[in-house]
């Protein structure tokens, strides 16, 4: 399962996006809003650390429907690379028919705060090219976000649509797991979600015993200096 970073901090993303194999970062009005500032320079600072091929997915603030699709096309030349800067608009009646509009046009939508199959259904439909069912959100409420995920992949293999799940909202390391055995194709996770998903005590202690082995046999030389002499 491919993995998006989900944050606007640029130390995170130049973090990630130099140690961690993500395909791009996702954003949102609420995770621009922790960063304040100019937003515009913002997103373009960003842009310039993944580069022109990874993915950026930016939300419209706009809710009218000619405004959404002004808005929409406004980011995407601003950002550049329209086969790789998204427009996420949310799932709403309003929101479907610009995805349709927009869509039609080649512009790439996720549609977002996804909190039902049916809501995931209607997009797919409706040409997006990606989905994001909030999986948090959803176990926070006692419903079932990993549930739900799955649901949508069943749902999208039935009907062979182009459409991929991108998977957003994680608390917790297990639910990015979960939904990546539930075959979903794609995941946003905030910097704290991704650096659980690697560390583990073990392979600490692991690298620790091997240096030390090392150590008591072969002294302060490395291999690389043994096979440099
Ligand atoms: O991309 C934003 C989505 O992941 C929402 O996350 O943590 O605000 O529920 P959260």
């Amino acid at each position: 399962m491919r993995i998006i970073l989900d944050t606007a901090n640029l130390d995170d993303i130049r973090y990630f996006n130099t140690y961690f194999p993500i395909e791009g970062v996702t954003t949102n009005p609420t995770i621009l809003s922790h960063e304040g500032g100019d937003v515009l320079k913002l997103l373009s600072e960003i842009r310039a650390i993944i580069g022109e091929e990874k993915e950026m997915h930016v939300q419209v603030t706009e809710t009218e429907y000619d405004k959404i699709v002004e808005e929409a096309k406004a980011i995407v030349k601003f950002l550049g690379n329209k086969k790789n800067t998204f427009v996420k608009i949310p799932a709403t009646d309003v929101g479907l028919r610009a995805t349709m509009a927009l869509s039609k046009e080649g512009y790439g939508i996720t549609v977002t705060a996804v909190l039902s199959a049916a809501q995931a259904m209607l997009a797919s439909n409706a040409g997006a090219a990606y989905v994001a069912p909030y999986v948090s959100r959803l176990e926070n409420i006692c419903a079932d976000g990993v549930g739900t995920v799955a649901d949508i992949v069943e749902i999208f293999a039935t009907s062979g649509t182009k459409t991929q799940i991108l998977a957003a909202s994680f608390k917790t390391a297990k639910e990015v797991l979960d939904v990546a055995v539930a075959g979903c194709h794609t995941a946003t996770v905030s910097a704290d979600v991704l650096r659980k998903l690697l560390s583990h005590t073990t392979t600490d202690t692991s690298i620790a015993g091997f240096a030390a082995d090392w150590k008591k046999a072969f002294g302060d030389t490395t291999l690389l200096a043994l096979l440099n002499k």
